[in-house]
């Protein structure tokens, strides 16, 4: 079969497409879902959780010196070293050397012990090879999942996200459950200064480099957002003077029921199997840990229907985790010849004819075009309600971005902003990609809240 009934693949795919009312439905509930998140009274019943991160607006200076930075919350762990100095402009300089460390899985799922006793081992690892042993230095954390935060170097985990799930950590201080391990071991100290998520952390490293920036916003394997809010409005923190950021954790919005109407099957089948089901269903519809599974099983729905690879799948296709996200952005390049999607279709076992791919890269942009969309009308909520709140005829804003999906997929990008600025009048927004932003960030906050740890005398 050399074409394929675009009729019936388009009358499966259309299910994905929204319509810009859609957009604006969908943008006023995640702002009534903020609103909702910032007053007292209403957090607890909330799926956005507005969660208060101690990071203020108008640090006044910092310490320069090396800072350790550690960043957890992908498939990976990394920890680096950050030189903070200032040039003469009285800029911030950064330096930075990383080493990666993969996530085993049993660590990710076993118990907080094990996982902290694993990231203890890591920096034990990079000190040694540093040759940094014997220095106390001061250390800034990326964590990059949803904490109640007392202040910026203690907060509690909620819950966990993103497929992690060791036991044990909810519920508890994640900087203690830190600072533990590293007694364990007993071979290094350090000072944990600060820990933030890693919006802000990406917010904070394009802050350096534009003070326009006041919004952070990942797209990788996780989705979510964060902003710096006015104080008077952050109702979970006393004081009125001034802003201060708020992550907003919206990867779990929907999970009081707001994304009822726009959840397709294929959503529920991607909830239902994972680690947390009825949890982060936003994040699920927009998130590279989800992508490719939801590609998958639109791929398998055109197979049962007879629309694809002549009626007949493989075990490979059939098995959960199998379709790769990062095959949906090779699969949306390959705009030619489809020789890199009939390679990819190949390693899942499918013998796949012209039409076939035809048909695969349909689905594949369906999923990520609706991911990209509806990404933007949670930004464009952000953006708006920043807008009113400091009653500004021409808000100009600038956005951190980082992540996977938003960096690697070949149009997520301009889709996503083309729609954020669709829904935005009277907005003037720069987007600037953070590079290295999970670490610098943390780095940078950290020598902020040094400096303000070693003027009050702790
Ligand atoms: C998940 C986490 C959140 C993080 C995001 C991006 O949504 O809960 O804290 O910012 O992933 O990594």
């Amino acid at each position: 079969m050399e074409t394929f009934d675009q009729n019936e693949v388009d009358q499966i795919l259309s299910e994905f497409h929204l319509q810009e009312e859609d957009l604006h439905v969908l943008m006023c509930r995640m702002q009534a879902e903020m609103e909702r998140g910032l007053h007292l009274e209403t957090n607890e019943e909330a799926s956005v959780k507005m969660l208060p991160t101690y990071v203020r607006s108008t640090p006044d200076g910092s310490e320069v010196g090396d800072f350790l930075a550690l960043d957890l919350g992908g498939t990976n762990f990394r920890v680096m070293l950050v030189k903070v100095g200032e040039d003469l402009e009285g800029q911030w300089k950064v330096e930075t050397k990383h080493k990666m460390y993969s996530i085993p899985v049993d660590a990710m799922t076993g118990t907080a012990e094990m996982l902290f006793d694993y990231i203890a081992e890591c920096i034990s690892d990079y000190l040694d090879q540093q040759n940094m042993k014997h220095k106390k230095l001061p250390l800034g954390f990326t964590f990059s999942f949803p904490v109640r935060h007392e202040d910026i170097d203690k907060g509690i985990l909620l819950n966990w996200t993103k497929g992690f799930k060791a036991s044990g950590a909810e519920g508890n201080n994640v900087v203690g459950l830190l600072r533990d391990a590293i007694k364990r071991r007993g071979d290094f100290e350090m000072d944990v200064v600060a820990m933030v998520n890693d919006t802000v952390a990406t917010m904070i490293s394009c802050y350096y480099e534009d003070h326009h920036c006041e919004v952070g916003l990942i797209v990788g394997t996780g989705c979510n957002a964060c902003y710096m809010e006015e104080m008077s409005n952050v109702e979970l923190v006393e004081g009125e003077e001034g802003r201060m950021c708020v992550n907003t954790e919206w990867g779990a919005f929907g999970d009081t029921g707001e994304l009822e109407d726009f959840r397709l099957e294929y959503d529920r089948v991607v909830d239902e199997a994972s680690l947390n089901p009825g949890q982060q269903l936003y994040e699920k519809m927009i998130g590279g840990k989800y992508m490719g599974e939801l590609v998958r099983l639109v791929l398998i729905k055109m197979v049962n229907e007879n629309l694809l690879f002549g009626g007949e799948s493989s075990e490979k296709l059939k098995t959960r985790g199998a379709f790769e996200t990062q095959f949906v952005s090779q699969i949306e390049a390959d705009t030619s010849d489809f020789k890199q999607t009939l390679n990819i279709l190949r390693t899942l076992g499918v013998q796949a004819t012209i039409g076939d791919c035809h048909a695969v890269r349909l689905a594949c942009e369906s999923v990520s075009t609706r991911a990209a969309i509806m990404c933007s009308a949670g930004l464009a909520g952000i953006l708006n309600r920043m807008r009113q709140s400091r009653r500004e005829e021409l808000l100009r804003i600038t956005v951190g971005v980082d992540g996977s999906v938003y960096k690697l997929h070949p149009s997520f990008k301009d889709k996503f902003h083309a729609t954020v600025l669709k829904l935005t009048s009277g907005c003037e927004i720069t987007f600037i990609q953070s590079e290295e932003g999970s670490g610098r960030g943390a780095a940078l906050i950290s020598a902020v809240a040094y400096k303000m740890a070693v003027m009050i005398g702790h």
